[in-house]
């Protein structure tokens, strides 16, 4: 069984992870799997509370269950009551012939973030009903926004972001530690690779020269942050729907269980050909600075972009007391122009 459960690890890590840091390692002891989260991985300023980490280890977990099927195993997730020694769940595994391939297994590698422009088609009523049936928990509640209007404002909101990424020394410093420039330097360095990100012509020279934060302070005199968040609100109306996660309480088994469920979604889309790109910058940001527990300053002009995003896109998706917990746009595309890359399973040693 040792063989089978390294190769379910091995197709399991094509899980999305916020800047593909992958921050998963494992256990097996007989017959089961034990997933970690490993802190070090995603020191993002995004990851507050590891919740980034939770929707990545969420994927991964959903991934393994699928996986499993693959070698007829049942598949028995015990989700961890406490997370704070790194274990998150044990996934233990059953020999049992009568359990069939799950179809959405062969989605998993296949599985990819498009940055790119998407054709506004609709997206059929069957679909959008296989997405809404598909969701298994009563706590984790899908919207499925196709309304145009509603499509751009949340674009809008969600290209805050960008202004901020470009005006916030961390956010900026982490983000270009994450990009790697060549096919090479992608090979051997953690992060994503610059051609994932789908930039053309003048947004290449543009992104290069905001590489060093002193040309990005002077630039941002002038605007360019502003201008990189508009034209990033462009390429998000450009999509048939946003999907938006809400949950009833904010904590870590919330975003872990919406991960396991966005998974599920984003493996049927892929299955017909329906790509997804997650925005999550705001929504992570809102829930930093709205903890007792943030220790990071932020300025005031961000609090308030913040804070108002977030309090307009709860409006425009009437969350009522509802958190939101993420938020994808959707729609048809061509193929990405590059793939992102796994580093080999991490096992934690006795
Ligand atoms: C929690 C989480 C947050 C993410 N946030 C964003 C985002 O705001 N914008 C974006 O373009 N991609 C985002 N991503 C996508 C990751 O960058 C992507 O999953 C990773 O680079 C691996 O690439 P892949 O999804 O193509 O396999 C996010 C993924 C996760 C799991």
């Amino acid at each position: 069984m040792k063989e089978n459960l390294n190769k379910i690890i091995d197709i399991s890590i094509y899980a999305p992870s916020g800047d593909n840091s992958q921050p998963w390692a494992f256990k097996i002891i007989d017959n089961a799997i034990y997933v970690y989260n490993i802190s070090d991985k995603d020191k993002s300023l995004y990851n507050f509370n590891m919740y980034a980490s939770m929707v990545a280890i969420g994927a991964l977990i959903e991934n393994i269950k699928i996986s499993a099927t693959s070698f007829h195993y049942e598949c028995d997730i015990k989700i961890e009551d406490d997370f704070s020694k790194g274990l998150i769940a044990k996934c233990v595994f059953r020999e049992n012939f009568t359990i069939e391939l799950d179809p959405l297994f062969k989605y998993i590698k296949e599985r990819q973030t498009n940055r790119k422009p998407y054709r506004v088609d609709k997206i059929n009523k069957a679909i959008i009903n296989e997405l809404n049936d598909s969701n298994n928990f009563s706590d984790i509640h899908l919207e499925i926004e196709t309304n145009r209007d509603n499509i751009h404002k949340l674009a809008n909101l969600c290209s805050n972001n960008e202004q901020i990424v470009l005006e916030n020394k961390r956010l900026h410093d982490f983000l270009f530690d994450h990009i790697t420039w060549t096919e090479k330097e992608d090979n051997i360095k953690k992060g994503f690779y610059i051609k994932t990100l789908e930039l053309e012509g003048p947004q290449i020279i543009a992104f290069k020269l905001l590489r060093s934060w002193g040309i990005n302070k002077i630039l941002n005199k002038i605007g360019i942050s502003k201008f990189v968040a508009n034209d990033n609100a462009k390429l998000y109306k450009q999509s048939s729907a946003i999907l938006s996660f809400t949950v009833n309480k904010i904590d870590r088994i919330s975003f872990l269980k919406t991960g396991m469920t966005s998974q599920r979604i984003w493996l049927i889309l892929t299955k017909y050909s329906i790509y997804m790109q997650p925005l999550t910058g705001i929504i992570f940001l809102y829930h930093r600075i709205n903890s007792n527990e943030n220790t990071e300053k932020f300025n005031n002009e961000h609090i308030d972009l913040i804070n108002t995003s977030y309090s307009f896109m709860s409006k425009i998706l009437n969350t009522g007391d509802k958190n939101i917990s993420i938020m994808f746009r959707i729609g048809y595309a061509d193929k990405p122009t590059a793939a992102t890359k796994r580093r080999k399973a991490e096992f934690i040693l006795e």
